[in-house]
């Protein structure tokens, strides 16, 4: 608690809207303050449900999980999401709030990238395997980043369907113009646009396979894309692969 009575987090929050008010306040400042006012947003929906959860352990034990979906729903997956809408807002940098030895199949796309590495990601990938039954599965899609790189140098309409593909619709799409942007902006997305995380590290199926094997996943495979689960959008240069336990 802060002096006034405030709970700091609140006054903090506060005070950072104060300053992004301020239109003496510095860009860089500014890009600063909003994201950390991002993880503030993060840090209370994680903490209201380990309100609920203070041992860090649902009472639910669902058999089918979906990490970091989004609003992109799938039929019989429990989502697990930072922010709604979702099942359970968690952040799983926090670790995965299931029981040992409970759930069938993971999935994730587009997720990975979005937390740190090592830190983050490893004790992703390791919770997994905890939370997993013997013999279960974890299907994870990311942007193909070697498939980006194969793209430099090469023939600039090659590039241009993917910048079209990928990034149409987002708001720094007329400052992509040449090939090394659309590299820097697999590797280190960074749209000013507050509803965009940054991409915080690139994945080929090499890293993925090293990271899965590594926290005792025995088999890593190729994941052929089933729009069933996988969201369409995410057909056209992403990278998924299967672990099984
Ligand atoms: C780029 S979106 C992908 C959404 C969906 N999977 C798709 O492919 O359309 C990344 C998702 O990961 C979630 N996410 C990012 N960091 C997270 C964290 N630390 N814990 C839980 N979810 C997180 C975001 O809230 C967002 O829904």
């Amino acid at each position: 608690m802060s002096l006034f009575g405030m709970p700091s987090i609140d006054l903090l929050s506060n005070q950072i809207a104060a300053v992004l008010d301020d239109p003496a306040t510095t860009h860089g400042l500014a890009r600063a303050l909003r994201a950390v006012a991002k993880e503030i947003e993060l840090h209370r929906h994680h903490h209201t449900s380990q309100r609920a959860w203070p041992n860090g352990r649902i009472n639910q034990k669902p058999s089918k999980v979906q990490i970091g979906g989004g609003s992109h729903h799938i039929d019989g997956f429990f989502n697990i999401d930072a922010v709604p809408p979702a099942d359970l807002l968690w952040d799983i940098r926090e670790g995965i709030p299931l029981q040992d030895d409970s759930v069938e199949l993971f999935f994730s796309e587009h997720f990975l990238e979005h937390i740190d590495y090592p830190r983050s990601a490893k004790n992703y990938i390791r919770e997994a395997q905890r939370v997993l039954v013997p013999g279960g599965q974890i299907i994870t899609g990311v942007p193909d980043a070697a498939f980006a790189l194969s793209q430099y140098p090469g023939p600039l309409n090659a590039c241009d369907e993917m910048i079209e593909r990928w990034y149409a619709k987002r708001d720094c799409r007329s400052d992509i113009n040449t090939r090394l942007d659309l590299v820097n902006l697999v590797f280190r997305d960074q749209d000013d646009d507050p509803k965009y995380t940054p991409h915080l590290w690139a994945y080929d199926h090499e890293k993925l396979a090293q990271l899965f094997t590594e926290a005792g996943f025995t088999a890593v495979a190729p994941w052929t894309f089933d729009s069933t689960i996988a969201n369409p959008k995410r057909r056209w240069g992403s990278l998924y692969v299967i672990a099984t336990k």
